[in-house]
Parts: C-alpha cells; sequence; structure tokens
C-alpha cells in the first residue's frame, strides 16, 4: 500500500472533496484539513483507511503542525498539498465594502494559501521527500470582475504560485495553481447571496455553455499532483470552458460566427 499522502485544505466540500474522491481512487492517501469537521470526518468514512479528517483554520500556522504529526504518525509520506480552502465574496461596490471586509477576504484565500504552502512546503523540505502543490486561483485573478478582494487575492496565488515554484524547485517541490471558471459547489450559491442565482449570464460567457463539475477540475489537479505532470512547475492551469478564450467575442455578438458582426 502507498505512503504517498496529500493534505488538502478546505476538502470537505465543492473542488475539495471532489478532489479527495480523486487521489484516493488513484491509490493515494488523503488528509481532509477543514473548518467543518463534520464534513471532514463523514467524507474520510468514504475512503476508510486512506483517509483521516482534521479539524484545521489555514489561517493557523499551528493546524498545519497539528495535521502534520497525524499524517506522519500514520506511517504516511507528506508529498501532496491542495490549497482549497476559502470563503466566497458577494460582488459589492468599494463604497459598501470596507477595508475590514476586502481584508477577510484577502486573509481568507492568499493568507491561508501562503500558510499552507510555508507549512506543508517545510515540511517537504525537511524530510527531502520533495512533491507538489496545487494551488487554487480563479479566472477572476486573470480577467478582472466586480470581486473587490477576491480578484486581487486569486491574481496574488498565481504570483505566489509562481515565486514558491523557483523558491523550491531544487528541493523537488513543485507548486502550480489551477484558475477554475464557475464550478457548481456551495461556494457558486453563498448563503450572503439570498436566493437562487441567475446562472444565465455565467452560462453565456462560458463557451462550452454550462457551469463546471468539480470533478472536472479535481482531474486536472490529480495530474497536477501526479508524476505525470513531472516537468511542470510555475504554471497555472485555467479549466474555464472557454472563458478566457472567448472574453472578446462579446463585441462581436458572442460566440455564435452566425452572429458575428466584424
Ligand atoms: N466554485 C467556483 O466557482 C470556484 C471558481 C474558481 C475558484 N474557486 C476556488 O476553489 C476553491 C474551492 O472552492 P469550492 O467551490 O470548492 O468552495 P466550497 O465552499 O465548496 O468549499 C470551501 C471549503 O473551505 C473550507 N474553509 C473555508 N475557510 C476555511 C479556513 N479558514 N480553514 C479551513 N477550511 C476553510 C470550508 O469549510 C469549505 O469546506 C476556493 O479557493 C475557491 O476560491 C472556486
Amino acid at each position: 500500500m502507498t505512503k504517498s499522502c496529500a493534505i488538502v485544505t478546505g476538502g470537505a466540500s465543492g473542488i475539495g472533496a471532489a478532489v479527495c474522491r480523486r487521489i484516493t481512487a488513484a491509490g493515494r492517501n488523503v488528509a481532509i484539513f477543514d473548518l467543518n469537521q463534520d464534513a471532514a470526518k463523514e467524507l474520510a468514512a468514504e475512503f476508510g483507511d486512506a483517509a483521516l479528517a482534521v479539524r484545521g483554520n489555514v489561517l493557523q500556522e499551528d493546524d498545519f503542525a497539528g495535521a502534520t504529526d497525524a499524517v506522519l504518525a500514520r506511517g504516511w509520506t507528506l508529498d501532496g498539498l491542495v490549497c482549497c480552502a476559502g470563503i466566497p465574496q458577494v460582488p459589492k461596490a468599494t463604497a459598501d465594502f470596507s477595508l475590514a471586509d476586502f481584508n477577510r477576504i484577502l486573509e481568507s484565500h492568499l493568507s491561508g494559501t501562503y500558510a499552507a504552502c510555508r507549512m506543508i512546503g517545510g515540511q517537504m523540505r525537511k524530510s527531502g521527500a520533495g512533491g507538489s502543490i496545487v494551488n487554487l486561483a480563479s479566472v477572476v485573478g486573470l480577467a478582472p470582475g466586480p470581486t473587490l478582494a477576491y480578484g486581487p487575492a486569486k491574481a496574488a496565488v498565481i504570483n505566489l504560485t509562481q515565486i514558491l515554484a523557483v523558491e523550491w524547485a531544487r528541493h523537488g517541490i513543485r507548486v502550480n495553481a489551477v484558475a477554475p471558471g464557475w464550478t457548481d459547489t456551495p461556494f457558486l450559491r453563498p448563503a450572503e447571496r439570498k436566493g437562487e442565482r441567475d446562472l444565465t449570464p455565467i452560462i453565456k460567457a462560458t463557451p462550452l455553455g454550462r457551469v463546471l463539475e468539480p470533478a472536472e477540475i479535481a482531474e486536472v489537479i490529480h495530474f497536477l499532483l501526479s508524476p505525470a505532470s513531472s516537468a511542470v512547475t510555475g504554471v497555472t492551469i485555467p479549466c474555464d470552458g472557454g472563458f478566457l478564450a472567448g472574453r472578446g467575442w462579446a463585441a462581436y455578438g458572442g460566440f455564435s460566427l452566425d452572429e458575428a458582426r466584424p
């Protein structure tokens, strides 16, 4: 049985949970690190001996030390990290978005990713095992929309990914990111929005014409975690149904060539 283990922050829900399913199906162990311990435990039970659930806050470095100890106590090697934890931001104008609101989102996505990389990357260096880290960026980190703090946080996650990839290359640690488009998870419909979200604008802006499934994002993350991507580090792979490629088409009336007006 393999000793390889990946920690998945925010692993109890959405994309993180899909990653846990994908990597355990491939024979790897997983440590599900999430604020929501009940959900993490429930998910871990699906995977039997191949999973453990840790109640962890990505803003508490000590929680990563505890998670690392729990992984090592099982005799596993910590050679993977996926940083999915984070809270959604409902679009707001600057007048309605305080500095405290801004800092809360930035901390959750940027500081939380930094803490995870620093602590788990530190363990990978210490053990000499090397490893692969995958951070969750977003298309809004590449194509800004009205998400004042979330977009800048994801742009910074892309930048941080490049910095760490270069710093840690000599330790055999690869660091990459994925930039999902709109994906069908609880994140897409935060309670704060109140009521069902109209997904029509998202579907219209996405050439594939649909929201994405968490398992589709998890498949790309699994590739980046695995030796199949051994030559890849410091990149951000969009998993966006064509959203970024299609942005310019709005000026020509949309995605159909029949409707294009040069
Ligand atoms: N769903 C999308 O459309 C989408 C698109 C682009 C990027 N992303 C990114 O993908 C990642 C995962 O999103 P998702 O859609 O799976 O969200 P989700 O809401 O389904 O899951 C997020 C998980 O993170 C956990 N979490 C939140 N704060 C935490 C903290 N401080 N410490 C530990 N755990 C914490 C939550 O408990 C939850 O289980 C996020 O970084 C998000 O920004 C999502």
